[in-house]
């Protein structure tokens, strides 16, 4: 259905190649989330300073999101600096952080726009310094009639907090309109969220082997199929995002049912114990 992006196949590596080739092109993701965890014990690993391992995390996002482009993914979205790390890491960090985003923006934009890709964001994002939102504008606006992958950087952002948002923002359209809380469906939460625009993850990634969500796309992900490994985010490439949707493909996606060979009939009268 959001399956819209172009592909550009020919232009993956032989050994992205390798992988798409074994890949069912009828159930490909529209929608992979990633959780870019392990920038600083990739640097800690070659006695580097955390700072480098966010260098080289940068390397991964542009490269993850051109391979996410070639094969038409519609929608990327990457966990790139949660509210808990704006909260709770040192203040240094925070600015190289800020500093790097920026930095990011203001030299990929051309590539963006060579491979066709949309930046947006999600997240708290008017409490960022003001320099960085320009820049964030500043792309957005460049890339926005981009009609590849929409690659949505989620800045600033908690799960929690974007429910809190949308209860807030419903809130406020339910005193406008006159309709009552008590009326409230799961359809208009999710008008409210800040993804109200994209179709819910199909696959969600974390690298470097975390098994928890930390606070990403709480609603979002209800019946998204997760995939963790165990590599760090710096080391992360576009044929690891091949092999994790190759491991999307061999789940099977049930949300709370069963398939047609699995229902048997129960007659009115089985024996109930419990
Ligand atoms: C992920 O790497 C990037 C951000 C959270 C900004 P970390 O900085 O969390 O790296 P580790 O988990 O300490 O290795
Ligand atoms: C999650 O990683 C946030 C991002 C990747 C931006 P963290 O490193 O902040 O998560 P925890 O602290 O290990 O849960
Ligand atoms: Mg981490």
């Amino acid at each position: 259905m959001y399956s819209t992006a172009p592909l550009r196949v020919n232009e993956l590596s032989a050994e992205e190649r390798g992988v798409y080739e074994t890949l069912d092109p009828a159930r490909m993701p529209d929608h992979v989330a990633i959780i870019m965890d392990g920038n600083g014990r990739w640097a800690g690993m070659r006695s580097l300073r955390r700072f480098l391992g966010h260098q080289q995390g940068a390397k991964s996002v542009q490269l993850v999101t051109e391979t996410a482009s070639r094969i038409g993914l519609p929608w990327l979205t990457l966990y790139a600096f949660s509210l808990e790390n704006n909260l709770r890491r040192p203040r240094a960090e925070v600015n190289f952080l800020m500093r790097l985003l920026r930095s990011y923006l203001e030299n990929n934009v051309q590539r963006m726009m060579d491979n066709n890709v949309r930046i947006r964001y999600i997240g708290r994002t008017h409490e960022l310094p003001t320099e960085v939102q320009e820049r964030m504008q500043w792309a957005a606006e460049e890339t926005r009639r981009n009609t590849g992958t929409t690659l949505t950087l989620a800045l600033n952002y908690g799960g929690r907090s974007e429910m809190v948002d949308a209860f807030r923002a419903l809130a406020a359209e339910m005193a406008r309109t006159g309709r009552k809380m008590e009326d409230a469906t799961e359809e208009d939460v999710h008008r409210h969220l800040y993804t109200a625009h994209m179709p819910d993850p199909d696959l969600l990634v974390r690298t470097s082997g975390e098994m928890r969500v930390s606070n990403y796309l709480l609603w979002q992900i209800a019946y998204t199929e997760i995939f963790v490994t165990e590599r760090y985010w710096p080391d992360f490439r576009g044929v690891h995002l091949l092999e994790a949707i190759a491991a999307y493909q061999r789940r099977e996606r049930r949300y709370g049912g069963l398939s047609e060979a699995e229902a048997e009939p129960i007659p009115e009268d089985a024996q109930v114990t419990a």
